[in-house]
């Protein structure tokens, strides 16, 4: 018998241990450190030549890998905009793999129609019409390369160019934002549109959203046919929300196509009293938004939405005699970049099956309120200035009268100590610290603690 035959005989005793391994790994989260910022190495170590067996690999993960895990799913971690994994999205997550369903298309398995009532649901969620269709993706950064392709395409086509068949070798496409996610950026290099090609539109005084004047005058004087607007609902650090009703009016008089890049900021659209931030959302021509983020399943996932699926059908579609097997639902490798894909829609359709609208809205309230906590701490504090008012979920701060390398020194510190993780940020020119509070787990006796490290520093 093979190693693999016997490990298959022995699975219910191997994945006993895994389970119980994982169920203490979470317990521990709140104390196990936020992050390990030396960079852990894995000891110099050659592949096996011989068959060891899911055990001895399993013991070798414990002794090389597991202590060097950091609790980015923990209550403390707030970097980037990290989400936590609720305990329904990490179940489904174990299903995916004992199941391993290759979401491409329909026609073997009802994992297609999973991922269609997964984004059925989602569009609910945040209140967007159902003349939006889409994809999960592997990430907010691939939904914004898909909007970037389907403008593309769309750009070409107002110029009687077939983008996706021929090339754009020929193709006059301008691109306008005001504070792009780095992100854009990088789908911009991939779409070969140019990374530094985004025409800059302003923005208005201490904010990071579009002056939409500023845009005005931009696309009046463009004679590109293919004009494109990246516009944001929630930017990465002020988490500042561009007014969409209005940009929107212009990108139709300008005949321009509209993304909006909502990663995270489209989950305030569930409470009733921040939705007017993101008015006009449904105007837009594509729209990009974070699984992995607010919804707090596992990673990787993203969620892109268009109302012109023709556009992203046109660019990613998919022809081969092998492939052709005759299906009636939807193919989901004709809208996204991978033909093979994982069953990312279980984890959404159990966390939404699980929860529902009411444990989302009660999940980002808190959130929120969490991050106010902290704001509220930092105003009344004499060490540290809060540096935007917090509207959301990301709260932007420094120590007071501080040199941008005291600014690092201050992160550096925050982050060494295990017990809270955040990131850089820029706010009016200097150095800032930013913390982004995405995870269901996080308490306010997690911000308190968070408060008195602040303080001890
Ligand atoms: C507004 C925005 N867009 C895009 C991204 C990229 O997301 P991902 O890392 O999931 O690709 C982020 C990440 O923080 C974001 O905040």
């Amino acid at each position: 018998m093979s190693q693999m035959q016997t490990d298959q005989q022995n699975f219910a005793q191997l994945s006993a241990q895994v389970s119980q391994w994982i169920t203490q790994f979470q317990q521990q989260l709140p104390q196990r450190r936020a992050a390990l910022v030396d960079d852990p190495q894995l000891p110099a170590h050659s592949i096996e030549p011989t068959t060891t067996g899911t055990q001895a690999a399993f013991a070798a993960f414990k002794q090389r890998i597991a202590p060097h895990l950091s609790a980015t799913a923990g209550p403390r971690y707030f970097g980037f905009v990290t989400g936590g994994c609720t305990p329904a999205a990490l179940l489904a997550d174990w299903i995916v793999a004992g199941t391993d369903q290759n979401v491409a298309q329909g026609g073997d398995s009802i994992s297609s129609e999973v991922e269609s009532q997964a984004l059925a649901w989602l569009r609910e969620l945040f209140h967007l019409p159902n003349s939006f269709e889409g994809t999960l993706t592997t990430g907010a950064t691939a939904s914004n390369i898909l909007g970037l392709l389907c403008a593309r395409q769309f750009g070409g086509a107002q110029q009687g160019i077939d983008i996706a068949r021929d090339g754009f070798s020929n193709a006059d496409i301008s691109v306008f934002s005001a504070t792009p996610h780095a992100s854009s950026q990088k789908a911009m290099a991939i779409a070969g549109l140019g990374r530094n090609q985004i025409q800059a539109v302003g923005c208005l005084a201490d904010s990071e959203a579009m002056d939409v004047a500023s845009l005005a005058k931009l696309l009046a004087a463009n004679t590109s046919p293919g004009k494109i607007v990246i516009a944001s609902t929630g930017t990465v650090t002020g988490t500042d929300f561009d007014d969409l009703v209005a940009i929107a009016a212009l990108c139709k008089q300008h005949n321009a196509w509209l993304h909006v890049d909502a990663a995270f900021g489209i989950f305030s659209r569930l409470l009733p009293e921040k939705r007017d931030l993101s008015a006009g959302i449904e105007l837009a021509d594509s729209i990009t938004c974070d699984g992995h983020k607010w919804l707090n399943v596992p990673y990787d996932c993203g969620i892109f939405y268009t109302r012109h699926l023709e556009y992203l059908q046109q660019v990613c579609s998919v022809a081969a005699p092998y492939l052709d097997i005759g299906s009636a639902a939807p193919s989901f490798m004709d809208r996204g970049i991978e033909n093979s894909r994982r069953f990312r829609a279980l984890p959404v359709w159990m966390t939404l099956q699980a929860y529902g609208i009411e444990g989302y809205r009660e999940m980002i309230a808190a959130n929120c309120q969490h991050a106010l906590q902290l704001a509220q701490w930092i105003e009344a504090s004499d060490h540290y200035e809060l540096l935007t008012p917090c509207n959301l979920n990301v709260v932007v701060f420094r120590p007071k009268n501080s040199s941008d390398a005291e600014v690092k020194l201050c992160l550096t510190q925050i982050n060494a100590s295990g017990e809270t993780f955040m990131t850089p940020g820029f706010w009016g020119g200097n150095s800032a610290i930013r913390a982004a509070i995405s995870n269901w787990k996080t308490t306010a006796a997690d911000i308190e603690q968070t408060c008195r490290l602040l303080e001890g520093l």
